[in-house]
């Protein structure tokens, strides 16, 4: 038995090694002298069937050579680690690809390849390599690869997801930018407000202060995201649907509670989406992941036939209301061009439904957890605020510019935790090449944000929770300079469409609830600050206390 094992060994790495490497004439008469000695183990009898397998072999070995790509003159074969047949890397890459894949970084460089399953999947890293991809060469880079997971999110509408090709997909973009740039702008019901953004986001922001309060007399500690994920989830759901949802609210509760399971299928390297076989075989995780999203998707419709239902053209109530104004209006226009159907138009509020909440809502809650384990940086943080704003009123968005250690803490969350380790997925849109390496058309490409925002040749002690690395050298004003160097909304082409509502919320529920309240460990709880890999990394869930802060200086 021992025997035909290293038998099969010798085999597998004949094919793998001529597959993988560049070999001379004498590698192949070294190799087919190596599976030659096989032959007396495994016996006379089967020394033609042995020769039948060399044989087999050496086609198979011919065949997948005529198949390898050609690299054009001038360019090289992209370095990375050697695959095993039919997993790849998977192995190597493990259960924290932000880890390994920084890790393969340091020995390969910037552009490497590595192979999940039978797919060959170019990692980028480094600030100036990323920057250089997706800004100088952002046409050739702002591809989506064609996904397994991909097909069941927004039933393969995705605006985010789905590989639509490019001229749909900047449609949608297009229409997707103005309603979030039109619905955050408009003017409030009050003139307290600069904007119905600010309006929508201080009202949910000093009810959760309220929640928070109440489960606190109630049970004397908290699950921080639980609270957190649905006042967040409701401001998006006042733009996105013109309506928000008690904090006990079953439905919304249970949905939005599922986002951990959605981010860890759609986080870069799930087998699934890489091995092919995998999809026939029976998956747990698969089959919730299925249920997510029709759950995802049911609730969205609910609401989108609803406004069908009470559409009024001289009254758009909310961003679905514009989007099927938008499909109305094309149905009027004989020269319109019909190419992205009206399903993929009003689809488009189900992606900023979903990006909305769970970015901001992951954001917030790792804040509120780094505050806990940084006493003093939250204690300053506070007097920032009682200084510079008061405690009379709640902060707004323009007290920005007067909070720079705030501003200094954003950054840092965004930097130190890398709760967003990759983008997105991205695919290349024809051959190219990136720092003299070839990369063939349709390859997945994974941007290893985490590896930028830890990379120890652009910061100092990269591990290290250090809100004042974005401050000025005086310690006064905010270093804009610095912050561009953190990676966390992507680059280029597929750049986050929703940065300025994500900054902006971000920095004022936070503004806030700095303002009105402190937040403790529970004595004796230890508070694990490990990530859970996905799409966007959470924190585990913890109980937390926290107490209102007085008008007075305590
Ligand atoms: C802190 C908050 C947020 C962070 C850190 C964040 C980050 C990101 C990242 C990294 C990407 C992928 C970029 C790429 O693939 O290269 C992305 C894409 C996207 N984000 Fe955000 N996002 C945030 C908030 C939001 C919000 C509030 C919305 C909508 C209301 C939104 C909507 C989208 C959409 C639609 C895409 C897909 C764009 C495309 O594929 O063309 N995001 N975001």
């Amino acid at each position: 038995m021992r025997h035909m094992q290293a038998h099969l060994d010798r085999c597998y790495h004949f094919i793998f090694y001529f597959t993988t490497e560049r070999h001379s004439g004498r590698d192949l008469i070294k190799y087919f002298k190596m599976a030659l000695m096989n032959l007396p183990v495994v016996g006379p009898v089967l020394v033609s069937e042995s020769l039948v397998a060399m044989a087999t072999l050496c086609l198979v070995y011919l065949l997948l050579r005529l198949m390898r790509t050609k690299i054009p003159e001038g360019l090289q074969r992209l370095p990375g680690p050697k695959p095993i047949p039919i997993i790849g890397n998977v192995l190597e890459v493990g259960r924290n690809p932000h880890l390994s894949l920084t890790a393969m970084s340091v020995r390969y460089g910037p552009v490497f390849q590595i192979q999940i399953g039978m797919r060959p999947v170019v990692v980028l890293s480094g600030s100036n390599t990323v920057r250089q991809a997706l800004i100088k060469q952002g046409e050739e880079f702002a591809g989506r690869p064609d996904l397994y997971s991909f097909h069941f999110i927004n039933d393969g509408k995705s605006l985010a997801f789905s590989s639509d090709q490019a001229g749909v997909w900047r449609a949608r973009r297009k229409l997707a930018l103005c309603a979030l740039r039109c619905f955050s702008t408009i003017e409030a019901s009050s003139s307290e407000y600069s904007c119905v953004l600010e309006e929508h986001i201080t009202k949910e922001a000093e009810y959760l202060v309220t929640q928070l309060s109440t489960a606190m007399e109630a049970s004397g500690s908290f699950d921080p995201f639980r609270h957190i994920v649905v006042s967040v989830a409701n401001v998006i759901c006042g733009m996105c649907f013109g309506r928000r949802y008690s904090h006990d609210d079953e439905e919304l509760l249970s949905l939005v509670n599922l986002s951990d399971e959605f981010g860890r299928v759609v986080g870069s390297g799930n087998p699934a989406d890489f091995i092919p076989f995998l999809r026939f075989l029976p998956s747990c995780t698969m089959k919730k992941f299925m249920a997510i999203n029709d759950r995802f998707n049911n609730f969205v419709q609910k609401i989108v036939t609803e406004h069908y239902s009470t559409y009024d053209k001289n009254n758009i109530r909310d961003i679905t209301d514009s989007l099927i104004d938008h499909c109305e209006d094309r149905k009027l226009d004989e020269n319109s061009n019909d190419q992205v159907s009206d399903e993929k138009i009003v689809g488009i509020v189900n992606d900023l439904f979903g990006a909305g909440f769970d970015t901001i809502s992951t954001a917030l809650s790792w804040s509120v957890v780094y505050l806990v384990a940084y006493p003093e940086v939250q204690e300053k943080l506070h007097q920032e605020l009682r200084k510079n704003v008061g405690m009379d009123r709640s902060p707004r968005i323009s007290d920005k510019p007067n909070l720079p250690f705030l501003e200094a803490f954003i950054m840092e969350i965004f930097r130190h935790s890398s709760f967003l380790p990759f983008t997105i997925p991205h695919c290349t849109t024809k051959d190219t090449s990136l720092n003299g390496f070839f990369i063939p058309k349709d390859t997945c490409v994974f941007v290893n944000q985490w590896q930028v925002n830890h990379d120890p040749t652009t910061w100092k002690e990269p591990s290290t929770f250090s809100p004042e690395r974005f401050l000025d050298a005086d310690g006064m004003g905010f270093n804009k300079l610095e912050a561009e160097k953190v990676l966390v909304f992507g680059l280029g082409k597929r750049r986050c469409i929703g940065e300025t509502i994500g900054r902006t919320e971000f920095f004022l529920f936070l503004a806030i609830l700095l303002q009105k309240m402190r937040f403790h460990k529970v004595p004796g709880h230890l508070l694990d600050m490990t990530p859970e890999y996905g799409l966007t990394m959470k924190h585990k869930r913890c109980q937390l206390r926290a107490s209102l802060r007085k008008r007075e200086q305590d």
